[in-house]
């Protein structure tokens, strides 16, 4: 076996972060995200404003990641990129400079799969991290998709289930703005749910068949309960904000964890591991930890420096494939619906 160091660059620009990374053989020795803090006042990503941002950061960012790591680009075995899916314009910034900068550098260029990035980051390699073993139900849960995945191998992923509307994610930004809160609301909504009574309010779950998802009508049911509650006080939304968020996220959580209960039981394998920016979420992250001992399952939760957009997922999915020799050629395209 070759002992020698293997360093890839990561690059990221399938939505609203700029991001690089280098791993020296499977570690991190950099990770740098640039977030655009621009698409906070329209209450959501703006995809012509993204593309311009990441235009402006890629170079400063991946100068930064190289230097952070203390690697110059010649030391660089490969340069991976994501090819989707995410919103084009932004997917075409990353895609060309990474097809150009491996080009340039005459090194291998390794298209990833954002989703399976997300799924992958568990294979960062981290002191003290246990990674999830094969086969694993992986949660993908996010502010652009919501999947419950059966991974069998690195590459060997089939989706098992997956939202027919609104994503995890948009459920919790769409029921913040019904709130009057920023963009992305998930974050304040965790937040704020600490400090509530989750059985304050109820809402109904939706129901739909299987492993799929569905949250538009969440979003809709919060909307009529707040806008009759407002008519009857007016104050209602400031004097229960608390309340409302632990009662929306609770609901949010118990959709989440009761069809995992039915991929489990589906699928037989109890090791679960979640990823993308909801998996960030307190509620999620106890409800999984309290299925060890309810349940018997082991649950595998991301780094918090993890669960958002990042780069080191996407160079650790180029390390996986460079070991196996899986590249891509210049011909190679940004796509924006790209599946598992
Ligand atoms: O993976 P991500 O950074 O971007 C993509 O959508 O691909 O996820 C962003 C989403 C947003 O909807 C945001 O509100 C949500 O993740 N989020 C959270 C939390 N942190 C981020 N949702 C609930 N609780 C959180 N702590
Ligand atoms: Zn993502």
């Amino acid at each position: 076996m070759s002992l020698k160091n293997t360093y890839i660059l990561g690059i990221e620009s399938s939505c609203d972060d700029t991001a690089a990374a280098v791993l020296l053989n499977g570690e991190i020795l950099s990770n740098v995200v640039a977030s655009q803090a621009i698409h906070e006042s329209y209450g959501g990503v703006v995809p012509e404003l993204a593309s311009r941002a990441h235009q402006q950061n890629i170079v400063p960012v991946v100068d930064q990641a190289l230097q952070k790591a203390g690697v110059s680009t010649t030391d660089l075995d490969a340069v991976a990129f994501t090819q989707g899916p995410g919103l084009m314009g932004s997917l075409l910034v990353g895609t060309s400079f990474a097809k150009s900068l491996a080009y340039g550098l005459e090194i291998p260029l390794i298209d990833v799969n954002h989703m399976q990035a997300h799924i992958l980051a568990h294979f960062i390699e981290e002191d003290g991290y246990n990674k999830p073993p094969f086969p694993f139900i992986a949660m993908t849960i996010s502010g652009g998709h919501t999947q419950i995945v059966r991974v069998d191998d690195y590459f060997k992923m089939t989706v098992i289930g997956e939202t027919i509307d609104d994503a995890v994610g948009e459920a919790f930004d769409k029921s913040g703005k019904i709130l009057g809160l920023g963009y992305p609301a998930g974050p304040e909504i965790d937040k704020r749910a600490k400090l509530g009574n989750p059985k304050a309010f109820k809402f109904t779950k939706p129901k739909v068949k299987g492993l799929n998802f569905s949250f538009s009508g969440l979003k809709t049911a919060i909307l009529y309960f707040v806008q009759k509650q407002v008519k009857e006080n007016p104050q209602f939304i400031k004097e229960n904000l608390n309340d409302i968020c632990a009662s929306i996220q609770y609901t949010i959580v118990g959709i989440l964890m009761d069809k995992l209960k039915l991929a489990v039981s589906e699928t037989g394998i109890n090791h679960i591991a979640i990823g993308g920016g909801v998996s960030a979420n307190s509620g999620i992250r106890y409800a999984l930890k309290k299925a060890e001992s309810q349940h018997g399952w082991t649950s595998y939760l991301p780094a918090f420096e993890f669960t958002t957009d990042n780069a080191a997922m996407i160079a650790i999915v180029g390390y996986l494939k460079f070991q196996k020799k899986q590249y891509a050629d210049q011909s190679i395209m940004a796509s924006s619906r790209l599946k598992i």
